[in-house]
This record gives structure tokens, C-alpha cells and sequence, in this order.
């Protein structure tokens, strides 16, 4: 089975799991796993921020983010398309008890604009705007990313007008090998980021919140009652920090490969169009009536895996665990694959 699924279903190699089961451990909610402390450092280092913690997912990062940077009856303005909206549960309602304000970006890229056109007046009526959340990637976008120039754009806007501005960065790393800025250059735009290990960068699990130290001892608390404190979770940030060592230059190669999937799905007879393949993710929609799902469970019987992404769009991500062996063997696959 060839499976592009998501690059969320690697799994950790040789190497990986040498230095997982070589790690020094101890309880990290009494902050004394030396394993996860060297983790956040790296990464709040990697980024130019003042701490890091460790969570066992990005919708956990991304959900404490959003609670620390507001109060119930607040706003948060988003992408349509925005994972922190669409995928994690109705979790800015459920946790933070804040409402949301949708843009329509370009692809699910926003613009200062966007920002501040829907900035709420100073009135009871109206809920607060505190917080602005960018994807980059962004996965419903096709895996698109900002150029440094838009981001910044958007840090001035939110700065003017006293918002605090959240990367969900799951794929950062994807953008970073693209545009060639460093971490370290975005970091300074965002008051919280949050990055996944578990996605491009192929660690078994793991996220991290990246922010100033009063933030981040705001989101400790945050983190112990949505129950992700860990005990010896250096067995899992030894795999991360082997990630942020070894898989991030490598994640041209599977834009590469996406890029060849893309390629080959624009000459598909079932296809309308592709979205344009910027980094690992491919996006196609299906022409005539041809619905996602019944596409996706006929190639599955063939022996590729990938997954429905709205009625009659599909999606491919390529990853670690996808070589140029595999790239051939689904070329295969679906140039003999019509319905
Ligand atoms: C853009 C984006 N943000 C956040 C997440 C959430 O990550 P997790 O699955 O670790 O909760 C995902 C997961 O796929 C994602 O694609």
C-alpha cells in the first residue's frame, strides 16, 4: 500500500528510536525531564522566543494559544479554511469561549486588509477583537505558504492595532525550505507560535507553543487541565529533537515528489484541475460528478491510499516515508486508473 494519507502517518526510523530509547528521562510536570527541557529550549531558540513547552499535539498548542491570548466574549479573526476553525472540534467555542471571525484569503492566506476591515468598533454590543490566527502552511490552501513581506504586513497590522497574532506553523518548516527564511527571521513577527513534529518532520508524536515566559506559564496551566502534562515524555522529545536535527532540509524532497504527483494528476482523465503544488500537499477536484469518496475507496482497491478533501476534491501529501521507488509504483497506478 502507497499511502498519502497525510504526513502525519510516518513512522520513527532506525535512528529515530535509538535516540528515543537512549534518552535521559524524568517527570516533566515536576520539570525534570532533561530530555524535554533541552527540546523547548532548541525550538524557543530556533525561533528567537523567550520559552517553549511541549504538548502532545498541535491542536492542543494551538487551542492553548488561543485561550491564554483571550477572554470569553473575544474574537479571533481566521481563515476560512483554518484548521484551528475547521478541525479541532469547535475548540475556540468549547475552550476559550470566543467567537470567530471568518476572511476568505487567497487560499487561505489573509492580507492586512482582511485584518483590518473586520476589527470590531469599541462598542458592548460587539465582541472584542484580540486575537488574529494565520495558518503556514496552509493545509486546505493546498500546502500554500506566506512570502516574509506578507507576514511582516500582517505584524504591522496587528501591532497597530494591539492584536496578538498566532502562527499555527504545523508545517512552518515546508514554508522555511521554500522562501529560505530562517526561523529565527518569522519569529519575531508572532506573539505565539505553534510547530508539529509529528507532521513533515516524521516524529511519532509532539508539538510545541513557542511564546514570552509569561505566556508560556500561562499555558502550563492550560496544558494541566486539558490534561497533556506528560510524565517521561523525553522518550518522545528525544524523537523530536532528532526531527528538528535531521528532517527539515530533507522536506524538499517530498515537495519534489508532491510536485511530480501534481504533474501527474493535471493529465488524469477523472480530474478537473490541481491546485498549484507549492509544497507537499496536492489538491485536485474531480470532474463531472465524480464524488471524492467513491474516487478515494476505488484507488484505495488499487493500492493507494489518500483521502476526500470536500465533495469532489481529494488530497495527496507526500512525506519520509514516501520515496522516488514509491513516486514510480503511484505513477503506475494511476496512469491505468479511470473511472
Ligand atoms: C495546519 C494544522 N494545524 C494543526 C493540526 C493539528 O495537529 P494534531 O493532529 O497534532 O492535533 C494539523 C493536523 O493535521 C494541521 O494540519
Amino acid at each position: 500500500m502507497i499511502d498519502l494519507r497525510s504526513d502525519t502517518i510516518t513512522r520513527p526510523g532506525k535512528e529515530m528510536l535509538k535516540a528515543m530509547i537512549s534518552a535521559k528521562v524524568g517527570d516533566d510536570v515536576f520539570d525534570e525531564d532533561p530530555t524535554v527541557n533541552a527540546l523547548q529550549e532548541k525550538a524557543a531558540d530556533m525561533f528567537g522566543m523567550e520559552a517553549a513547552l511541549f504538548c502532545p499535539s498541535g491542536t492542543m498548542t494551538n487551542q492553548i494559544a488561543i485561550r491564554i491570548q483571550t477572554q470569553p466574549q473575544d474574537e479571533v479573526i481566521c481563515d476560512k479554511r483554518s484548521h484551528v476553525y475547521n478541525y479541532e472540534g469547535g475548540g475556540m467555542a468549547y475552550n476559550s469561549m470566543v467567537s470567530v471571525c471568518l476572511v476568505d484569503g487567497d487560499r487561505g492566506r489573509i492580507s492586512p486588509e482582511h485584518i483590518a476591515n473586520n476589527i470590531r468598533p469599541d462598542d458592548i454590543h460587539a465582541p472584542r477583537t484580540s486575537l488574529v490566527s494565520i495558518e503556514n502552511t496552509v493545509n486546505k490552501g493546498g500546502g500554500c505558504y506566506y512570502s516574509s513581506q506578507q507576514i511582516e504586513a500582517i505584524y504591522k497590522t496587528c501591532k497597530l492595532h494591539d492584536l496578538n497574532l498566532h502562527l499555527d506553523g504545523a508545517r512552518i518548516f515546508n514554508a522555511l525550505v521554500e522562501t529560505g527564511q530562517t526561523s529565527r527571521e518569522i519569529g519575531k513577527y508572532f506573539s505565539t507560535i505553534s510547530i508539529c513534529l509529528s507532521k513533515g518532520l516524521g516524529a511519532p508524536v509532539g508539538s510545541l507553543l513557542m511564546s514570552s515566559h509569561e505566556n508560556i506559564r500561562k499555558a502550563k496551566r492550560i496544558r494541566k487541565v486539558f490534561g497533556g502534562a506528560m510524565r517521561q515524555a523525553g522518550y518522545l522529545a528525544a524523537a523530536g529533537i532528532y526531527a528538528l536535527d535531521h528532517n527539515i532540509e530533507r522536506l524538499k524532497d517530498d515537495h519534489r515528489r508532491a510536485r511530480a504527483m501534481g504533474l501527474i494528476m493535471e493529465s488524469h482523465p477523472n480530474v478537473d484541475y490541481v491546485l498549484p503544488v507549492d509544497t507537499n500537499i496536492v489538491i485536485f477536484r474531480l470532474k463531472g460528478q465524480l464524488t471524492a469518496h467513491h474516487f478515494v475507496s476505488r484507488l484505495a482497491e488499487k493500492g493507494l491510499l489518500c483521502v476526500p478533501f470536500g465533495q469532489q476534491e481529494v488530497r495527496f501529501v507526500t512525506h519520509l516515508d514516501f520515496d522516488d521507488t514509491m513516486l514510480g509504483q503511484a505513477e503506475k497506478i494511476l496512469k491505468s486508473f479511470y473511472i
